[in-house]
């Protein structure tokens, strides 16, 4: 049966702790911040450990609300899982008893669809949700399901469900993405590290968070290789063994915070920063005119006082890694509502991730949606408390880092959305002199 194209549900989220935060803003930000694990590399190395029934330990994971969606999927489908310190897990998965991920943890996590290629490769079978689409656009899995094929499975699409089967095994073989797909290119390395044979995967994405999968999967026995920038190699085995693996630093976090020292005039010291991983970000924060220094794994921002319009507009473009990430597209639109001058903003990856400026402009932020990939942006712009909702994660961190830079008081409700990936976000701005507190959003 053909897939049916994606499809959004309107499913009702389980009523959380509706939650807001009040921000009293113009004080700038000084001190020091220990940046945390990465999401975006995390969640697949907990996944990864499903290739092997022996235990697997991961230190430096992130305590945000997306790792412990991830677990308690892992726990429902019978994996072990222990927690025997913060930031400190280990995966058991020597025996699985159910092989299905749910609607739920679909809805709740898109990123629960990197179990397909795992657990498919692992036990030749599993049912698994189509995660739709969410607010930054549509967010289709019909790559994932293509490389599975590609790689021998067979997958039939029934009533918002992938039934995946791996008869006997999957065999490796050459999975050709149309373009760039970062959990495509995970979904693919993970399968191919059990199949029988030999599998190559171009173009491979090449975020660093991909790196980090492999250095873990080759501590596990993996043959798996990145032999030029968008090729990776894998040679299947038939078993792999347990492992253990620090996550690297989340280098969107690390942006995050940079932004916040430059547009609230502060500075900042951030430790354990993925410098080398951030390369096109640190390029746009000098193009306009941030001080900015690095030093092994720490970066020190020096913020222009603000309203001064030291801030030199420039244009921006996000691209797959070494390109700008667009994970730190919105922190940066918030930068440059502070430059002097006109910037462009191209938005290349997603097609619904520039609709919260409508937010950031009833801040006093002066700009335009040209259309779903182009806005512009026009400063300095003196930015004024406001009262708005988060609709995703990134854009509900770059709507605090605007409440920072406005004068008077913000209220941003939809909290549980920034806690989906920023570990303790409030708590490391209240230690940089921040006024922000919690309220029940009843
Ligand atoms: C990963 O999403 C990240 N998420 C995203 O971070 C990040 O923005 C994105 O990569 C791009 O860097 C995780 O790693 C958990 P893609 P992913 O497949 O892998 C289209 C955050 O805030 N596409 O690289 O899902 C897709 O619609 C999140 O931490 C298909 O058409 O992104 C997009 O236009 C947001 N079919 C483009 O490819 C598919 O089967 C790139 O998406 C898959 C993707």
């Amino acid at each position: 049966m053909a897939d049916a194209r994606p499809f959004h549900w309107e499913y009702e989220e389980p009523p959380v702790e509706r939650e807001a935060f009040r921000v009293e803003g113009g004080r700038p930000l000084r001190g020091e911040v220990a940046v945390s694990g990465a999401k975006n590399a995390a969640l697949k190395l907990l996944a990864a450990a499903t290739l092997t029934g022996e235990r697997c330990r991961f230190t430096n994971v992130p305590e945000i609300a997306d790792i412990r969606v991830l677990v308690e999927t892992l726990r429902d489908l019978g994996v072990v899982v222990d927690h025997p310190a913060p930031n400190t897990y280990e995966v058991a998965a020597g025996d699985v008893d159910w092989l299905f991920v749910p609607l739920e943890a679909a809805a709740k996590m898109r990123a629960s669809f990197i179990l397909l290629g795992p657990l498919l490769a692992r036990f030749g079978r599993v049912i698994i949700s189509n995660p739709g689409g969410d607010r930054i656009g549509r967010r289709p899995v019909n790559l994932h399901v293509d490389a599975m094929r590609a790689l021998g499975a067979r997958i039939d699409y029934r009533n918002g469900y992938y039934f995946a089967q791996a008869p006997g095994r999957l065999r490796g073989g050459t999975v050709t993405f149309p373009g760039v797909t970062v959990m495509g290119t995970e979904n693919a390395i993970l399968a191919a590290t059990l199949a029988d044979g030999h599998t190559t995967i171009t173009p491979a994405a090449r975020e660093p968070e991909v790196d980090d999968l492999i250095a873990f999967l080759r501590a596990m026995g993996a043959e798996v290789e990145r032999t030029a920038p968008e090729v990776i190699e894998v040679e299947g085995r038939r078993r792999l063994r347990g492992a253990e693996h620090r996550v690297m630093a989340d280098r969107i976090e690390a942006g995050t915070f940079a932004i916040a020292a430059a547009i609230t005039g502060g500075e900042v010291t951030l430790h354990g920063a993925p410098v080398g991983a951030l390369g096109a970000f640190l390029d746009v924060l000098t193009r306009v005119g941030v001080d900015v220094r690095t030093e092994g794994e720490t970066i020190v921002v020096r913020g222009a006082p603000t309203g001064s319009g030291a801030y030199r507009a420039t244009d921006i473009r996000t691209d797959p890694y070494p390109g700008l990430a667009t994970d730190l597209q919105s922190p940066t639109a918030v930068l440059l509502t502070q430059a002097s001058g006109t910037s462009r903003i191209h938005e290349t990856i997603f097609e619904d991730r520039l609709e919260w400026l409508d937010d950031l402009r009833r801040m006093g932020a002066r700009l335009e949606i040209e259309d779903a990939h182009h806005a512009t942006i026009h400063g300095p712009a003196r930015l004024h408390g406001a009262e708005v909702a988060m609709s995703d994660l990134r854009a509900g961190a770059s709507l605090i880092l605007g409440a920072l830079a406005a004068d008077g008081e913000s209220l941003i409700h939809g909290t549980h959305q920034v806690r989906r990936g920023y570990e303790n976000i409030e708590d490391k701005l209240l230690s940089l002199g921040a006024r922000i507190e919690r309220l029940s959003d009843r």
